[in-house]
């Protein structure tokens, strides 16, 4: 007798994933591209059902879930953790894991091994990674074993202390760090590697424009205005989910922040006041047997 399972295995691509060719046919035909951040299930699920393409398990996870100062502190292990619980959840949307600070830059070896690690433990569908020129073959070793790759240029902000802080890049012309000329070439440099997208942050929106012109690939821009091929936002942003700041580049769609505390303040004042729980959260005394 076979020991097959009747059910036929799940195909992979999962039905109904968006193949990851299909992006660049997207950018051909000027169909924007819709990427948000996920860093659990529940939020992937709801990220899939709103119709987006693309999941990023950003390293933002380390200051919007993991209540750091930036980005640097991550862990491969806690990005492998927060990405095994995206793919679980995502059924059409790929996953793009991101690979954290430290685990890519020493050697090609090191940067495929963390690739491998968030592919086969995460179960991401791609890698993301910040850095163009000096990144390029980096992107070609992942690449070339057939993990697919999105680039990351112009604001990389695993690269805060150099920058001097979270600022703008290319405003000023030059092929020095942060100018002009040197976010075009270190995007072109990220195509010639073999990434598939790349996402462009924090750029004039000009420059953006002519880089989404000059590239085949499909741009995905995150502060970096409209003419890109697609929008990337951190979801806690879009969700207004801190009752603070939100970046200037960032549009809340909603304010769940203030509802959270608006619910939990009522449930503090219920529990304190003796009005809940009610019977109706209440379980009644077991019956006494009969006899
Ligand atoms: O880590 C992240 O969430 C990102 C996006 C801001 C693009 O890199």
């Amino acid at each position: 007798m076979s020991t097959r399972p009747r059910t036929p295995a799940p195909a992979t691509p999962a039905p109904g994933k968006l193949p990851l060719p299909e992006l660049a046919e997207m950018k051909r035909r000027h169909d924007r591209i819709v990427m948000v951040t996920a860093y659990d299930a529940p939020a992937a699920r709801l990220a899939d059902q709103a119709g987006v393409e693309l999941i990023l398990v950003g390293d933002t996870a380390a200051m919007v879930m993991l209540g750091h100062e930036s980005t640097i502190p991550v862990t491969l292990d806690e990005m492998i953790f927060l990405t095994r619980a995206v793919t679980r959840a995502a059924r059409h949307p790929l996953v793009i894991g991101d690979l954290p600070f430290g685990s890519y830059e020493n050697s090609d070896e090191q940067a495929v091994a963390s690739a491998v690690r968030l592919v086969k433990e995460g179960g991401a569908e791609a890698v993301k990674l910040e850095g163009g020129t000096a990144m390029a073959r980096t992107i070609e070793a992942i690449a070339a074993i057939d993990v697919p790759v999105v680039g990351h240029v112009g604001l990389t902000p695993q690269s805060v202390h150099r920058m001097g802080g979270h600022r703008v890049q290319g405003r000023r012309s030059g092929h020095g760090p942060g100018e002009r000329e040197r976010v075009l070439d270190d995007a072109r440099a990220v195509q010639a590697a073999g990434a598939f997208a790349v996402v462009l942050e924090c750029i004039p929106l000009d420059l953006a424009a002519e880089i989404t012109a000059d590239l085949a690939i499909p741009t995905i821009g995150i502060g970096a205005g409209a003419h890109c091929d697609g929008q990337v936002l951190v979801m806690h942003d879009l969700l207004g989910l801190s009752t603070d700041w939100t970046p200037r580049f960032a549009k809340r769609y909603a304010e769940l922040g203030r509802e959270v505390v608006r619910a939990a303040g009522e449930y503090v004042a219920e529990v304190k006041g003796g009005r809940f729980p009610t019977e109706a959260q209440a379980f009644a005394p077991r019956a006494a047997k009969a006899g």
